[in-house]
């Protein structure tokens, strides 16, 4: 299956990474990590605007790294694909090290969206799956489901989702769990919020009812915030002098985690410096054409 495949800030990315310019004379092997691979736009990118780089991409789906193996076949040995987090980087690139540049593009893949079997999207139906790993260790989306007290659940919504109507979904999943039915596909959660939240709210809510339930599940499932936190930890511990992190994040939460980072390596660690004191956001012509990529924001760090 082909899939629509748009990578978000694609110009800012590959220019923020300063793969090549006056900064970079020296015509040396530049060891790039791609830490989400994805269907490997980015990856490409690098590799064909800079003939010195050699990619080492992670993605924990095993579907991305096989897709974009058979995509980024001509690159030969240049393009190395590991399956694997990147909040287990340390381990898995260690003998690489020191890395010249990192970037993540965070959240779920085009791939992952549009196969329904995946359980990502409200808008096809599939088992309430959500494990970009499905092979790894963590629960379903249904297991969280059936598994957390509703008290559990209305803080994962409103953490993860800043879901107004947390309380009210969270407890509903409890009474439908009570008469044994817990939602077990994406449809049946997309049903039950739709059957808690009444007409009026619905509309004022400016998006899709299940929108927020969706994302804070995924974010939950798949502990992205640790994930987010243990990857730039690894960053630190495997960048070489001048390393350059670029990291482009979809939520407030990630962000918050990336900006505030990057300040402590900056102002209390003295690694290196911030280069983007307002992150950066894609242009109106991009947002529309792309809805994914309407809350992005790109930071960018240099080591000293
Ligand atoms: C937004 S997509 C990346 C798209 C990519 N930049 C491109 O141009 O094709 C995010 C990818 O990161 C992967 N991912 C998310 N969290 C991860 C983690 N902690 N470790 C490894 N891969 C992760 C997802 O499986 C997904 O394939």
């Amino acid at each position: 299956m082909a899939f629509e495949h748009s990578p978000v800030l694609l110009e800012q990315v590959i220019a923020e990474l300063r793969l090549s310019g006056p900064e970079e004379k020296e015509k040396r092997e530049k060891r790039i990590v791609d830490c989400t691979l994805g269907l490997g736009g980015y990856s490409e990118a690098i590799l064909t605007t800079c003939p010195e780089a050699v990619v080492y991409a992670l993605d924990r789906d095993r579907a991305a790294i096989e897709a974009a193996r058979t995509r980024l076949l001509e690159y030969g040995d240049r393009f190395r694909a590991f399956h694997a987090n990147f909040g287990d980087m340390e381990e898995v690139l260690g003998e690489f090290s020191p890395l010249d540049a990192f970037v993540f593009d965070l959240g779920v893949s085009n791939m992952q969206l549009t196969e329904a079997d995946r359980g990502f999207s409200f808008q096809h139906n599939g088992p309430l799956d959500m494990r970009m790993n499905p092979d790894g260790a963590a629960q379903s989306a249904a297991d969280v489901l059936s598994g957390l007290s509703a008290a559990e659940l209305e803080e994962i919504f409103r953490t993860y989702g800043e879901e107004r109507h947390a309380k009210r979904i969270a407890t509903k999943i409890e009474e439908s769990r009570k008469r044994g039915r817990v939602p077990a596909t994406t449809e049946e959660l997309v049903a039950l919020i739709r059957e808690t939240l009444p007409a009026p709210v619905q509309r004022k809510m400016g998006t899709h009812p299940a929108r927020r339930v969706f994302q804070a599940l995924r974010i939950y499932v798949n502990d992205e915030l640790g994930e987010l936190k243990s990857g730039l930890k690894g960053v630190k511990t495997l960048a070489n002098t001048k390393a350059t992190v670029v990291v482009v994040s979809y939520h407030s939460l990630e962000d918050r985690i990336v900006k505030h980072t990057f300040r402590t390596w900056d102002r209390e660690e003295k690694k290196g410096a911030v280069l983007t004191k307002h992150p950066l956001v894609p242009d109106s012509e991009e947002t529309g054409r792309n809805f994914r990529a309407r809350s992005a924001k790109l930071r960018t760090f240099r080591f000293f």
